[in-house]
């Protein structure tokens, strides 16, 4: 006897299965890793979202409960599974697993613990997605983006650590308070390390091409009467102040995750401050990611801007990185 399905649908063409063209994966389910699957799904960036961990409960909860979202998404594919066969020919994956900073506890501080995380992780997607780019997200963003690139062998290109971009929305934000306009409007660049020792770069702040250092000559020091200069230690703070407050950040970090997603898989080529290899530029000597404008497209990030830095701000980035050297050389991979 036909099924009800048979009797509802007449098939007229059985469909070779062609998989997915536009897969992209989030490993480690946690507060950042769901923020960022949620920003993704709602810009409606991928036709497979995959997600991975290692507490199957957890997994399967979370993507149980995206999947009862599906009639308001339109990313018909939402999965699961502790092993990454199921992350196979993903075009993008976001790593997010590891442990996060406890209060007051600094960045840096988390880097032996989620570098063992990361060599179980990092071979296993580049096993299953050979030619996918990753972005990490999982702190010290800077510093496991090169053991990402170091684990994977991938080229620079397709290793990107998501970086300053929180950093510099954090800015466009406190900048937008400030000036009553909209962030997007608010043009300001955090460069350097995601973190403590980033570098905003004052001489291009700017609204609508209006330099505000041309206004207020003094924007950014400690001669300036209207202390913009506490605008980027509010930047820095505000990780603190939001773990303090909630136990963790999310929101912010999954909406600019998705920000990145959406240039690479668009092909869009915007420019974001994010963390890259940056020896030789700046006169940074050593092998160290840290961020700077790049662009991101189809082939991940193809261009890094020349910023036009002053020596002050330059020494604060050779800083960073010979900070950042002196951990990265102690790891073993
Ligand atoms: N780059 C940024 O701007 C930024 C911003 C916020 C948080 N973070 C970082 O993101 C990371 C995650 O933060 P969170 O708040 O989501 O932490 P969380 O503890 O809520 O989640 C971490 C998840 O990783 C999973 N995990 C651990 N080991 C794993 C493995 N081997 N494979 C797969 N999954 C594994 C855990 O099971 C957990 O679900 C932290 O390192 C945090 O510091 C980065």
């Amino acid at each position: 006897m036909a099924s009800t399905k048979e009797k509802l649908i007449e098939n007229v063409l059985s469909e070779d299965a062609v998989g997915s063209r536009n897969k992209v994966t989030v490993v480690g389910v946690g507060m950042v890793g769901m923020a960022c699957s949620v920003s993704i799904l709602m810009k409606e960036l991928a036709d497979e979202m995959v997600l991975v961990d290692v507490i199957e409960d957890k997994l399967k909860g979370e993507a149980m409960d995206l999947q009862h979202g599906s009639l308001f998404l339109r990313t018909p594919k939402i999965v699961s599974d502790k092993d990454y066969s199921v992350t196979a020919n993903s075009k993008v994956v976001v790593v997010t697993a590891g442990a996060r900073q406890q209060e007051g506890e600094s960045r840096l501080n988390l880097v032996q613990r989620n570098v063992n995380i990361f060599k179980f992780i990092i071979p296993n997607i580049v096993k299953y997605s050979p030619n996918c780019i990753l972005l990490i997200v999982s702190n010290p963003v800077d510093i496991l983006t090169y053991v990402a690139w170091k684990l994977s062998g991938f080229p620079r290109n397709r290793v990107i650590g998501s970086g300053t971009n929180l950093d510099s929305a954090r800015f466009r934000h406190l900048m937008g308070e400030k000036l009553n306009i909209h962030p997007s409007s608010c043009h300001g660049w955090v460069i350097g390390e995601h973190g403590d020792s980033s570098v905003p770069v004052w001489s291009g702040v700017n609204v609508a091409g209006v330099t505000l250092q041309n206004i207020n000559p003094q924007l950014g020091s400690d001669a300036d009467e209207e202390n913009w200069k506490s605008v980027h230690k509010m930047v820095v703070d505000s990780a603190y102040e939001v773990i303090k407050l909630k136990g963790y950040t999310s929101w912010a970090i999954g909406l600019s995750v998705a920000d990145l997603v959406e240039s690479i898989m668009k092909n869009l080529r915007k420019v974001h401050p994010v963390s890259t290899l940056v020896q030789g530029m700046h006169g940074v000597k050593d092998e160290v990611f840290l961020s700077l404008p790049c662009v991101l497209g189809n082939s991940g990030l193809t261009d890094v801007v020349h910023m036009t830095l002053k020596a002050s701000e330059e020494k604060q980035l050779v800083k960073s990185a010979e900070t950042l050297w002196g951990v990265q050389k102690e790891l073993v991979l």
